[in-house]
């Protein structure tokens, strides 16, 4: 069945965060982390922004734009890393909070690139008639697993929720999506769970976020060059045919390199990265929901999403709006 986007919403928290203030806190300063990464600011989440409400609050928009009724959705998944519990699932809150009645409702965690994957599953629920609309969040509160005395990962994130319902359509709307890992390279990119690792044992372990930056950039750049490629050639698609990029948005730099590859100019680019930093699994879906509410992506564009993210794990979704 063919699937499409019916819908798109997105929250980010009230709290602005900008370089000057990081830089009171880490030695840093706002020009590197402008030259380097391409953050101006961020967002960071308040006690009451959990990553519940900020995922429920970015569904209720998807909702609302698609037009679809709570009691119609039959699948929610929530991409996240940053879930408020070990269990029960975030996508179990954002039912209980939209009163979404009895569905299928479960995370993935995938890290940066847990939408792309969130997606290619729920597409597989409405491919085969099982459920007739899904709600598909990005979320994450990634501020919580930083570790922010160590400034070569905390200028780097923010957090947020970006959200779309898919739905069965006449036309194709999802037309391909592809994904890879590469467990091999876990120990690049990862954040230790705090449990203990013996029973009755008391110490709890440090669970910041720990990354060696130059080679997980390095990995970035060629493997999102491979996939851009794959999907180009595999679906018969020439570069001049993609209206709009929407990359993960982790270092200018890398979304520079894909756009290169693609031969597009950075104005076919949808760039958050200055005001969002990088919200993880949340990235994606809040630059989509960006581009359509300012009107620049409109019904009938060829989209071309991709992540890249720990793992690894990386891929692509192209979409005809
Ligand atoms: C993190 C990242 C911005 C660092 O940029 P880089 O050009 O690779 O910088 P390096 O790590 O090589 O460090 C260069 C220097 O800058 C310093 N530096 C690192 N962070 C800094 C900061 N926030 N402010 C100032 N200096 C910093 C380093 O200590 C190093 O100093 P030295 O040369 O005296 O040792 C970059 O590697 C990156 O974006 N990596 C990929 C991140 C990513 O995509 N992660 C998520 C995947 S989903």
């Amino acid at each position: 069945m063919p699937v499409k986007i019916s819908g798109t919403g997105s929250y980010l928290p009230e709290r602005i965060v900008d370089n000057h203030e990081i830089a009171t806190r880490v030695e840093t300063s706002d020009e590197w982390i402008r030259q380097r990464v391409g953050i101006i600011e961020r967002r960071i989440a308040s006690e009451q922004e959990t990553c519940a409400f900020i995922a429920t609050a970015a569904g209720q928009k998807a909702l609302e734009a698609s037009g679809i009724s709570a009691d119609q959705i039959g699948l929610v998944i929530v991409a996240t890393s940053t879930s408020d519990y070990m269990m029960p699932s975030m996508a179990c809150a954002v039912q209980a909070n939209l009163g979404i009645p009895d569905c299928t409702a479960f995370d993935v965690n995938a890290a940066c690139s847990g939408f792309v994957y969130a997606v290619t599953v729920a597409k597989q629920f409405l491919d085969n008639g099982s459920v007739q609309h899904a709600l598909v969040i990005g979320a994450e509160r990634i501020s919580r697993i930083l570790n922010w005395e160590d400034r070569g990962t905390c200028v780097l994130f923010g957090d947020g929720a970006g959200a779309v319902v898919l739905s069965v359509d006449a036309e194709p709307g999802i037309i391909a999506t592809h994904l890879h890992s590469a467990g091999q390279y876990r120990d690049l990119l990862y954040v230790p769970n705090s449990l203990s690792p013996q029973p009755f044992q008391k110490e709890v372990p440090d669970s910041h976020l720990t990354m060696e930056g130059n080679k997980v950039f390095k990995f970035a750049v060629s493997m999102l060059e491979e996939v851009v490629e794959e999907t180009l050639h595999k679906n018969n698609i020439s570069k001049d045919q993609i209206d709009w990029l929407i990359p993960h948005q982790a270092n200018e730099r890398i979304i520079t390199a894909t756009a290169k590859k693609l031969g597009m100019s950075m104005d076919k680019v949808v760039l958050t990265l200055p005001y969002h930093g990088n919200t993880s699994a949340a990235s994606i879906p809040l630059a989509l929901d960006t581009a359509v509410r300012d009107g620049r992506i409109k019904r009938g564009d060829l989209l071309l999403l991709e992540a890249f993210g720990a793992g690894f794990v990386w891929g692509a979704v192209l979409v005809k709006y």
